[in-house]
């Protein structure tokens, strides 16, 4: 299988200049110090560039629904604010596990993390650097957006709060 031109949400990382090596290693799977990053899952295994937890996750961490030729998955939201959340059936995330789940593929509560989650080798360096990254990764928050929009039907303008 070939994941060369795989996106599941459709966005080209430009290889412009990253904040941090944690930033560079979430958007492009490649460390400043060039030291390896393989991601392996049952099928394959890839160096690090091919594939990256943004492509998965999404830009900010979020998560949400790819596509990976006629399949479709849910990857869940990753931010450091939301993996240490109480959740109420699993059990919470610290960085230990955390590490666990990215470098073994074993979730908080001990199940194996499911495909296409792959199983990440990457120096310690760069995974405490990937980890700090994940705690910049804005935590969700209640925002309220205006959109005005003309009703073509309408002579007035409408306002939408949501
Ligand atoms: C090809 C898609 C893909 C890529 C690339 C990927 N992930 Fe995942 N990841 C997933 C999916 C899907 C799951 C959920 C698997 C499951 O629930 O069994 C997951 C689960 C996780 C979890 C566990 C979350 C939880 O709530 O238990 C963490 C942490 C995680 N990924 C971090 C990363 C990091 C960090 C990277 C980059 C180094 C990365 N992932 C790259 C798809 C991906």
């Amino acid at each position: 299988m070939i994941l060369d031109f795989f996106s599941p949400f459709g966005y080209s990382i430009k290889s412009s200049d990253f904040k941090s090596n944690g930033e560079r290693i979430y958007f492009t799977a490649t460390s400043d110090s060039g030291n390896p990053i393989i991601a392996s899952t049952a099928q394959m295994t890839m160096h690090g560039g091919m594939l990256s937890c943004a492509e998965c996750h999404g830009t900010d961490g979020k998560g949400g629904t790819g596509r990976m030729m006629m399949w479709s998955f849910e990857a869940p939201d990753i931010r450091y604010s939301t993996l240490t959340a109480a959740h109420d059936e699993e059990q919470t995330y610290t960085d230990d596990l955390i590490k666990r789940a990215i470098t073994k593929g074993i979730d908080s509560s001990g199940k194996r993390l499911e495909l296409p989650m792959p199983v990440w080798q990457m120096s310690e360096v760069d995974f405490n650097d990937l980890l700090d990254f994940l705690k910049t990764l804005k935590p969700a928050y209640l925002g309220i957006s205006i959109w005005i929009c003309r009703d073509p039907f309408l002579p007035i303008p409408l306002l939408f709060v949501t």
